[in-house]
């Protein structure tokens, strides 16, 4: 064979590779297409941009022509996006199609409840459902990349994004997190409705110092192992398509430019062959943590450490040309970079499908079906002294407080794609359901922030005229999510002042809070009658929260996060350690505020009770449930084999409801000091009044390991605790032997 002929062999045997029909898996066609491209191209699918405006300027048809971008975040309209598309695919040298990507957190143009709304649910299906749904509607708009789930622990509620993450238990998150997965990408990133996810921010962003959000975080390996890692693990193990890298250094060195996390763990240990992209702009942000002189140590840095993607900035565009040419950044590592990019697009099937035509999409039944369940689940009753149910003598209500009726508030964080038109607020569901007549309405406040009194005298009318007083508080969304750190957690402006002024009436008072992180509200739980905690509901909170207080539906929600009673004490989460000195069940009772002296030289404070206002796990019913019988299928659990820990849970009430049985442990001696709990199962259980069941786990020696002070997973045998709980600070407990 001449040359000449070689060389038409060699692009026939390329075209066939790059055609849909050629039985070659993904892995050879990346390879095929990353050895035709050039430097610039490669660079080009490196690079993410936000610049898309409707109509399309010809500057940026030219640019994608020209392969300049790769991927597309949070920008255009749907026929935007199918337009580019065309171009890339047939209008560039190469036909690389673009990837869209965008947030889409908690719903796209439905909105479910936030991320730590979702957890309180303790329903892996139901998350699993609500991402499913949310790809589903993302996808026909053309978007086929969500930034979610957000993976990060959090147990820090003044930090924002507490909002936007799964609570502050690695195991529950982990659950959650893979379901999440599961629901966004389906059987298949290549269907119909399947987008790819991508776990984020790895790793440590929720352990910001003092809350702030981007803050630093110093997380010691092992606990970064047991608390930080495992959600992220979750993810890999699910299937998640792609990482994002966090803002924050961990220890020092940013998440950006972290070869420990990127190389050692990610790559290394998980074997992980997905894409990484990095948060916007932190590969440029950099230079001002101190780690890069400017954008080109940044590019240098972050590419090698792993990161194939820039998210905004352009470094890489601007520097990785003569990174490449000096010799810093080797072309394998470009080509790596490269083919988990290109991995990514054949796996979701951009090369092979045609382009969608543009299509916008609306909620639809199934959605707020959905929607209203994920709602209702997500609700955690606090506080009940017997106003709730709503009696049937209950005529009139009156609905008050900046909460009642905020479309645009109620939908939460993360809701760019969300439609306020479909909102259903508590307001209107309450008017649907009881018929106008029978609702009275005034807002009192303008909003959750506003410090006016002005608006009370009408709401302090509207609670005397009615049976009783519905009251609807919390935070405006944009107090929480990404920026959003607090220094308070009490109810923002006068809020506390308006709760007190309903409660001087003497009317029965019901309130429900709707915020995006566990705020700290002492003495409006002591006036209420009862507390229901919503956080930010979504498109369909109110129908859910009205059928909820009206007895149609039950709570079930439980805390994904431990609620402070104030902010002083935070951090606060159920798995510390014990200390050497733990506080005595004795030295409780220390009204906030007010220091008593000091008896016991034990771990707690002077001026406020050392337990939190509510425990990790908690929720009430509107029946009452009891634990009892716990029985283990042996005293002994021997290395390889597995015990059986089960309890008896009654329904006492009259009425059904829905538990949610928790499973801790705890390892009594340990060369490493171990939590006083720790979650290792759960499982919510519906019992009709009267019933009881027996509920039952199952433990091995894996679920008792730990990481050891050098950093191994060992399991060392020793004597466990076991409860089967209501909550992180109830239960029955048993105890059992590792050998
Ligand atoms: C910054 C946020 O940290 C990240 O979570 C988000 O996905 C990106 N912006 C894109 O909007």
């Amino acid at each position: 064979m001449n040359l000449s002929c070689a060389g038409v062999v060699a692009a026939l045997l390329l075209a066939t590779m790059l055609r849909a029909d050629a039985p070659l898996d993904v892995e050879s066609r990346v390879n095929a297409l990353v050895a035709r491209m050039t430097l610039d191209e490669k660079i080009g699918q490196m690079s993410q941009s936000t610049g898309m405006r409707s109509p399309l300027a010809e500057r940026l048809k030219q640019e994608i022509r020209a392969g300049r971008w790769g991927s597309f975040l949070n920008a255009g309209s749907p026929a935007d996006r199918a337009e580019a598309q065309r171009i890339a695919l047939h209008e560039s040298r190469l036909g690389i199609p673009l990837l869209f990507g965008r947030d889409v957190i908690h719903g796209y143009k439905t909105v479910f409840p936030i991320p730590l709304g979702q957890a309180a649910a303790w329903d892996p299906e139901l998350v699993e459902a609500a991402a499913r749904e949310a790809a589903r509607e993302a996808w026909a708009e053309g978007i086929r990349w969500t930034f979610a789930p957000m993976s990060d622990i959090a147990r820090d509620p003044r930090w924002g994004r507490v909002a936007e993450g799964l609570g502050e238990d690695p195991y529950l998150a982990g659950k959650l997190v893979a379901a999440m997965v599961r629901g966004f990408q389906g059987e298949s990133l290549e269907a119909q409705g399947s987008i790819a996810a991508c776990a984020k921010h790895f790793a440590g962003y929720g352990a910001a110092e003092g809350g702030r959000d981007y803050n630093s975080a110093w997380i010691p390996e092992v606990l970064l192992r047991e608390v930080y890692l495992p959600p992220f693990r979750a993810a890999r193990d699910a299937g998640v398509a792609s990482f994002m890298t966090a803002f924050n250094t961990l220890n020092g060195v940013p998440a950006t430019s972290n070869r420990f996390l990127l190389r050692d763990i990610l790559r290394g240990e998980w074997k992980y062959d997905g894409l990484v992209v990095s948060d916007y702009n932190a590969v440029m942000e950099m230079i001002a943590h101190g780690v890069a002189r400017d954008g080109s140590d940044a590019a240098r840095e972050a590419v090698n450490a792993g990161v194939d993607m820039e998210m905004v900035s352009t470094a890489y565009h601007d520097h990785l040309k003569a990174l490449v040419a000096s010799g810093a950044v080797p072309l394998a590592e470009i080509d790596e970079a490269v083919r988990d990019i290109l991995r990514l697009k054949f796996r979701l099937g951009l090369f092979d499908q045609p382009v969608a035509a543009p299509r916008e999409v609306e909620p639809g039944a199934q959605s707020l079906a959905l929607a209203e369940r994920a709602a209702a689940e997500s609700a955690v009753l606090l506080k009940d002294d017997g106003v709730l149910p709503l009696a049937d003598a209950v005529r009139t209500v009156a609905i008050i407080g900046p909460l009642a009726d905020s479309p645009e508030d109620q939908m939460g964080t993360w809701a760019m794609d969300g439609q306020p038109q479909y909102v259903e607020t508590p307001l209107a569901a309450f008017r649907k359901l009881l018929g106008s007549g029978r609702v009275l309405y005034a807002r009192g406040l303008k909003n959750s922030r506003d410090t006016s009194h002005e608006g009370f005298a009408e709401a302090v009318e509207a609670a005397r005229r009615a049976d009783a007083a519905l009251v609807f508080v919390g935070e405006e969304r944009i107090l929480s999510g990404e920026a959003r750190s607090r220094a308070y957690l009490d109810l923002p402006g006068a809020q506390e002042a308006l709760v007190d002024a309903i409660h001087a009436t003497g009317k029965p008072m019901v309130v429900t809070i709707l915020a995006g992180r566990p705020l700290t509200f002492h003495r409006v739980a002591a006036e209420a009658g009862a507390v229901l905690y919503c956080f930010h509901p979504g498109t369909m909170g109110g129908p859910a929260i009205a059928k909820l207080l009206l007895g149609r539906e039950a709570p079930s929600g439980r805390l994904p996060i431990t609620f402070p009673r104030t902010v002083g004490q935070v951090p606060i989460y159920y798995a510390h350690l014990n200390t050497g000195r733990p506080p005595l069940a004795s030295e409780l009772g220390i009204p906030a505020g007010n220091p008593v002296h000091p008896e016991g030289y034990t771990s707690k404070y002077i001026d406020v009770d050392f337990t939190p206002e509510y425990p990790f796990g908690f929720g009430l019913a509107y029946t009452k449930f009891d634990y009892s019988n716990l029985r283990l299928s042996a005293p002994v659990l021997e290395g390889g084999g597995r015990i059986t820990v089960s309890a008896e849970i009654a329904n006492r009430g009259s009425r059904a409801g829905t538990e949610t049985v928790q499973l801790y442990i705890r390892d009594l001696v340990a060369s490493v000091a171990q939590p006083v709990r720790k979650l290792r199962g759960f499982e919510r259980v519906a019992l009709k009044a009267g019933e009881t069941r027996t509920v039952s786990f199952t433990l091995s020696a894996a679920d008792l390991a730990f990481y050891d002070e050098h950093v191994r997973l060992v399991t060392q045998p020793g004597r466990f605790y076991v409860w089967i709980a209501p909550n992180a600070a109830e239960g029955v407990r048993g105890e059992f032997e590792l050998r």
